[in-house]
């Protein structure tokens, strides 16, 4: 098989395990606290890793990692059609592995390719598991309509996170700046994290979670990178030190605090590497 092909068909699976972490992320925020809604996260964080060794794959046969979001089956009124939704997910993930796994050659390629699938199948089964878990026990949809300031400055805020997490994958994928690299991994990870609070805040006071993202810097130079990096860094800051400002409820306000002085070691750790950049 030719390598373009190959990269294509791994950019499908990427881009469905994007669409994936989204799904089981919003079901999860959805439910609130508690032990299924922790371990729907805990697939979602294997659904990254997937994501993870199919770019770094996909970088090392001379592709470009897809930023698109692919299938996803977000319907359903109540707590057991998500689950059902999730279950028809892994199905449907199960049959395209098996498929890719068939049209690959590359040995290694195959090899990792099966090693998802086999993670996707004990995740069919833990889904099938909430659907009659959820049936019995009964789960609740702890989302409500609250529409004012507080949630639209939540929902600016996801919207700013999961941009920046897809912003600072993609050039952990592409710079060649092994340090560089690193940092932007682990800052992704922190803009995760943050995504996660605000959801989880925004859920908590009666709101509803848009899981939804701009369009990310794409830069394949590392000090362009680093420089983006830096400007969003710099803005979010800002803005999410005007909206602890605003706000009036300390919980919600300490939050924000905290986030923003994230930002700001952002904004220095992107700072420093961008003068060793420069410096070469
Ligand atoms: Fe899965
Ligand atoms: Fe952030
Ligand atoms: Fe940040």
């Amino acid at each position: 098989m030719e390598k373009e092909k190959i990269i294509e068909l791994l950019n499908t699976d990427l881009q469905d395990e994007h669409g994936a972490i989204i799904q089981y992320l919003s079901h999860a925020y959805a439910i609130g606290e508690g032990e299924m809604s922790c371990e729907i996260e805990a697939l979602a964080r294997e659904e990254m890793r997937h994501l993870d060794w199919l770019a770094e794959t996909i970088v090392a046969l001379g592709g470009v990692p897809s930023l698109k979001r692919g299938t996803m089956r977000m319907g359903g009124d109540a707590v057991p059609d998500w689950m059902g939704n999730d279950v028809l997910l892994e199905e449907g993930a199960i049959d395209q592995y098996k498929e890719h796994i068939k049209m690959v050659d590359d040995p290694r390629i195959k090899r990792l390719l099966q090693r998802i699938l086999a993670d996707e199948e004990a995740h069919h089964g833990k889904f099938v598991h909430f659907v009659d878990k959820v049936k019995r026990e009964g789960s609740r949809d702890l989302r409500g309509s609250r529409q004012d300031g507080v949630t639209k400055t939540l929902n600016w805020g996801i919207e700013h996170e999961y941009t920046v997490v897809l912003q600072y994958m993609f050039h952990s994928y592409m710079t060649r700046n092994q340090e560089a690299k690193r940092q932007l991994e682990d800052q992704a990870i922190n803009e995760m994290q943050h995504l996660g609070w605000l959801a989880e805040e925004l859920v908590d006071g009666g709101g509803n979670p848009r899981i939804e993202h701009t369009k990310p810097d794409q830069s394949t130079r590392t000090a362009d990178m680093l420089r983006a990096d830096i400007k969003i860094e710099k803005e979010v800051a800002e803005a999410y030190d005007k909206a602890a400002k605003e706000v009036e409820d300390p919980g919600l306000k300490e939050l924000l605090l905290r986030i923003r002085d994230n930002e700001r070691y952002h904004t220095d750790v992107f700072n420093d590497l961008l003068k060793g950049e420069e410096g070469k």
